[in-house]
């Protein structure tokens, strides 16, 4: 049984995101969904909030578990007794920060492979940031995001 970590700040899971797991769903017997506290990126939702989203969010597929951690990432993946990190490639320009991330994961655990997959070509351009940002400026975020995410970005955004 072969299981893969999808590791990530989740703040909040997008549709990119999610076409990364619909992918992996289907080529791994069981996908880890693993939200990071990432406390350094002042995440706008807290931790349980990405986990109870990317949940949602994710319900559609049954070989998903979604769970939150605040530890190395590699420590985590040994703890799930899991085969390999995946992590998305969406342009060029994620490649440098990825290929770092990727090799220092391996330099603390040599036995921990990287894998990347690349998501559909029209949700390259999609990060957490600038869905947030959308958000918070009143545009429309529907095509970006499940219909929980732009909820709850609405309530966050009408409460702050
Ligand atoms: N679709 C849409 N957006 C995507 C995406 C996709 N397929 N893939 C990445 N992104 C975006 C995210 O939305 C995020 O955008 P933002 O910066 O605008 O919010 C950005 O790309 C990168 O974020 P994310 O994928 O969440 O990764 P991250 O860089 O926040 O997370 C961790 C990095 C959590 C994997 C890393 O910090 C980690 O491993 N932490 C645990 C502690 C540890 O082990 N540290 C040492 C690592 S060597």
């Amino acid at each position: 049984m072969k299981t893969i970590v999808y590791p990530g700040t989740f703040d909040p899971i997008t549709n990119g995101h999610i076409d990364l797991v619909e992918r992996a769903s289907r080529l791994f017997h069981h996908v880890i969904v693993a939200v990071a506290s990432s406390k350094r990126k002042q995440p706008l939702f807290n931790i349980e909030e990405r986990i109870s989203l990317a949940k949602d969010a994710l319900s559609h597929l049954d070989n998903i578990t979604v769970l939150g951690f605040d530890y190395l990432l590699v420590n985590f993946v040994k703890d799930q007794k899991a085969d390999a990190i995946l992590r998305g490639l969406r342009a060029v320009s994620d490649f440098e920060y990825e290929f770092q991330l990727a090799n220092m994961n391996r330099a603390l655990s040599p036995q921990v492979e990287s894998i990347f997959l690349t998501p559909s070509e029209k949700l390259s351009y999609i990060s957490s940031s600038l869905v947030k940002e959308i958000g918070l400026l009143g545009g429309d975020i529907n095509a970006f995001v499940s219909p929980c995410v732009r909820d709850a970005l609405a309530t966050k955004f009408k409460n702050n």
